[in-house]
């Protein structure tokens, strides 16, 4: 069954075509992803309207340039999967409105995928990874540990109750001008740094919750910068690191607690944007040492944004006998386990400006 993702629900245009190979092993066909980076970096963050209009006019080349990568064309795609939320809605109407065209037009079925599932099932397609296993979602609009013990079965163990994790990046960046989008930039900025130079807090430590606090983490940041003004490369590389560090620590802290909760589990998947920061994956990798885990982290291109994970997830559906109506709506709001409660910072993926 060879399938086609389309992910258009932020700022960047993908597509992408997976299969199975005969032995029923996972296999990535082709992964063409267009960053608008250069469109939203003078604002500052992902301005909607500027998204949608370029997703628009990018959209029937990716398509093309990613049946052509995997040798292949419509002819031979059996089904579409393409995100439906969460996400910013001009994006996601652009990617359904043209999987909407080449289905009814061909007639291949397609599946509205939620974007977050995507992340979730990466490491399926990666690693082959089994069901069940721990969670640790860390995006941009996203930070949540999640059970997941089959697809569409995923049981919500944590949240933000601020700001996501990569928001937190974002924010730092901007603030030490360092531009966007800010995770990378922090990142860089923080391998030449101290990372012991600042002690910064870590919200809800000790506390019963395994929920998670990133706010405060600016303020103190800023707090700290001020004091220094004028700021030299050395203390923003500092700052950075520090930050960095302290994101990491709170992360492992709140994993090895949904670890003593999941004690049938032994495999720890991470993904989203934040999972390609190296000293996050480290320092999970000890924390996986240490506790007899095994940690499961997608190369860093499929971290990112991309297709070739909504492929996935609708090659699963697909496989199950699932396909979309016609009249599917994109949705902004989407959370992965709607059973738990709304958390203001959860289940959201909007504009970042
Ligand atoms: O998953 P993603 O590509 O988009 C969303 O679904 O949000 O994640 C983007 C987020 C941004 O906030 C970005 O700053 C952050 O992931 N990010 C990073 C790194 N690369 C991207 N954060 C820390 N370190 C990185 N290397
Ligand atoms: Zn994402």
């Amino acid at each position: 069954m060879y399938i086609l993702g389309i992910e258009t629900s932020c700022d960047e245009t993908a597509a992408s075509v997976v299969t199975r190979d005969g032995n029923g092993k996972p296999q990535l066909l082709s992964n063409v992803v267009l960053s608008q980076i250069d469109e939203h970096s003078e604002f500052g963050g992902v301005v909607p309207e500027i998204a949608a209009r370029a997703h628009l006019s990018a959209i029937d080349h990716i398509i093309s340039q990613a049946l052509l990568e995997a040798k292949t064309d419509l002819s031979n795609i059996e089904g579409i999967g393409v995100t439906s939320g969460p996400g910013l809605v001009g994006g996601l109407m652009v990617g359904l409105m043209t999987t909407k065209a080449i289905s009814a037009s061909r007639g291949i079925p397609y599946l509205g995928i939620n974007h977050l599932e995507g992340h979730a099932l990466t490491a399926r397609l990666t690693d082959d990874v089994a069901y069940p296993y721990l969670l640790l979602l860390v995006s941009g609009g996203h930070s949540q540990i999640l059970r997941v013990d089959g697809l569409g079965d995923y049981t919500r163990l944590a949240t933000t109750i601020d700001d996501a994790v990569g928001e937190a990046f974002d924010k730092t960046a901007k603030l030490l001008g360092l531009g966007f989008p800010g995770g990378p930039n922090v990142e860089k900025a923080a391998q030449t740094g101290d990372a012991t130079r600042f002690k910064f807090p870590m919200p809800l430590r000790g506390q019963e919750t395994l929920n998670m606090s990133f706010s405060g983490l600016k303020t103190a940041i800023r707090t700290e910068a001020q004091k220094l003004v004028p700021l030299n490369e050395q203390d923003i590389f500092d700052l950075c690191a520090s930050m960095q560090k302290t994101v990491a620590e709170i992360l492992a802290n709140r994993c090895e607690r949904a670890m003593v909760q999941c004690d049938d589990i032994n495999t720890l998947v991470v993904a989203g944007g934040v999972a390609s920061n190296i000293e996050i994956r480290a320092r999970l990798d000890l924390l996986c040492e240490q506790n007899d885990y095994t940690l499961i982290a997608p190369p860093l291109k499929l971290c990112t944004d991309n297709a070739a994970m909504i492929a996935w997830a609708a090659l699963e559906r697909f496989e199950r006998g699932e396909k979309s109506p016609m009249d599917l709506a994109p949705r902004s709001r989407w959370p992965l386990d709607g059973s738990t409660e709304s958390v203001i910072g959860s289940g959201r993926k909007g504009a970042k400006v």
